[in-house]
């Protein structure tokens, strides 16, 4: 069956504003080469396996769009939809919430936190959990309300190096059970918990190098993996746990400090049901 990704077009992106510090390094700098990027980054993701691309145009004036990753969480046919920290970024909201609305799901917010979506909200994929991101955008208090409106155990961890602001740019939980982790961007406790949760044979923990590259940042289809770089010691990591990877450059988006994962949305998702059945 395909994987159902919900992407928006670079046509409006710029690093407009400084909201994380790849964007302060970047701000008004030239993006001449998002759009190309971007239609590779849909090709590649068709190389890599059955994926169908669900569209939502850019609106004008709202740069950040093409991260559709912090439009929601989605499990099942409930989309959580984000309470962005930053004002810059509220902008979108209303957008997401009229797609997601027309692709059929039910939409809903949390109560008065802070919470950005997919960005900060992980399912692992064989365990049934949630690990939540808190600390830079999302909140704290997000995580109960998740764990209570999703009634899943959630994993909160704290954000503590604001290069990796979203848990997507530090945790990437994978289909074979492995979680890439760069875990110096996690607070101590967080790295206990971490640790307690998943078996060490499983967890596999990147350098800074490939962290920044973004390498944590990236999609699974099917047995692939797809994302901006990895460095050659990574690369034999996912073969060994199955993967083939592809890497396509992604440095636009960069600048915004995003890559392959926060520019998609993944619409059929939720809590991994592998030992409820068992
Ligand atoms: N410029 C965007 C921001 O700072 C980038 C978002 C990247 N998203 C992510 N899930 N990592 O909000």
């Amino acid at each position: 069956m395909a994987s159902k990704l919900l992407m928006c077009p670079p046509t409006d992106y710029a690093v407009a504003y400084d909201i994380n510090p790849w964007m302060t390094r970047n701000v008004g700098a030239p993006t001449p080469d998002a759009m190309r990027q971007w239609d590779r980054l849909v090709e590649t993701l068709h190389c890599a396996g059955d994926v169908e691309i669900v569209r939502v145009e850019a609106r004008p004036g709202v740069p950040d769009m093409v991260f559709t990753a912090n439009a929601a969480l989605i499990s099942g046919n409930l989309a959580i939809m984000s309470s962005f920290r930053h004002p810059e970024r509220r902008r979108e909201q209303g957008t997401y919430r009229r797609a997601l609305a027309q692709s059929g799901f039910a939409t809903t917010f949390l109560q008065q936190t802070y919470f950005e979506g997919a960005g900060d909200a992980l399912f692992d994929r064989v365990r049934p959990i949630l690990y939540a991101g808190y600390g830079w955008r999302s909140e704290r208090t997000a995580t109960m309300q998740l764990s209570e409106t999703l009634a899943v155990r959630t994993i909160p961890l704290l954000l503590v190096d604001e290069r990796f602001y979203h848990l997507d740019t530090c945790l990437c939980p994978l289909g074979s059970g492995h979680v890439l982790a760069y875990m110096d961007a996690l607070s101590p406790h967080a790295q206990r918990l971490l640790r307690r949760t998943i078996e060490p044979e499983y967890l596999i923990e990147i350098s800074l190098e490939d962290a920044l590259a973004f390498a944590c940042n990236a999609v699974e289809v099917g047995d692939s993996i797809v994302l901006h770089s990895a460095t050659l010691r990574l690369r034999e990591r996912l073969n060994a746990a199955g993967y083939r990877v592809f890497a396509t450059d992604l440095g636009e988006f960069h600048k915004a400090g995003g890559s392959a994962k926060c520019l998609t949305l993944k619409l059929e998702d939720g809590p991994s049901c592998a030992e409820a059945a068992a």
